[in-house]
């Protein structure tokens, strides 16, 4: 029976390891699936980035944030966001008209999701950022200088800038 225990722990640490080394040399990027069904989550916010803002050209127009039940219960208690816990930034153009500002067609849908086992070199969010309406067209090269290099400022609040209100 010990003999047999001992076996069995053996087993279960070659797959363990193995399991780390090939998540080591996988893209971690890959590991951020577009988030089916994100319009059901909660809606945090919305902002309009404007035609004289410096980042106009990268994330000008109408943005919605997204968090899903993980997240919105970090959200709301300040807590540090548990494993699984996901944001949605998904930008829109805007169209102004008649003083209004509306919003227009898809530029992108960015994710960042909580895995810190995963994720360890960007504050354990895996960023990504998926282009229009196609989800197969994937932004996001290397989230450390494409993403992580404004959220890090963030650290306090577990590198999210979003808050939550009522
Ligand atoms: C120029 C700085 C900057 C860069 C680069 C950047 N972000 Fe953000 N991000 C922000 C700001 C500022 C907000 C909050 C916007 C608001 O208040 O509505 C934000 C919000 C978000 C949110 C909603 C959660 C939160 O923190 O409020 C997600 C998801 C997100 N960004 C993903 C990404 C991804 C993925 C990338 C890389 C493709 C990226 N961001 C690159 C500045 C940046």
């Amino acid at each position: 029976m010990k003999k047999l225990i001992l076996i069995l722990g053996l087993v279960i640490s070659i797959v363990l390891v193995m399991s780390f080394v090939q998540n080591d040399t996988t893209d971690n990027q890959e590991m951020v699936a577009f988030p089916d069904g994100y319009r059901d989550w909660t809606h945090v916010k919305s902002v309009v980035v404007m035609e004289s803002h410096s980042l106009y050209e990268r994330f000008g127009g109408m943005h919605h944030i997204y968090a899903n039940e993980k997240a919105l219960a970090s959200m709301k208690d300040g807590s540090t966001y548990e494993k699984g816990s996901v944001l949605i930034f998904d930008l829109r153009h805007e169209v102004v008209a008649d003083s209004f500002i509306y919003e227009g067609s898809r530029r992108s849908v960015a994710v960042m999701i909580k895995d810190s086992v995963l994720f360890p070199e960007t504050g354990g969010w895996g960023f990504e950022e998926f282009t229009k309406d196609d989800q197969r067209i994937r932004i996001v090269k290397d989230a450390n200088n494409q993403c992580f290099s404004c959220h890090k400022t963030q650290k306090a609040s577990d590198y999210i800038y979003s808050k939550y209100r009522d």
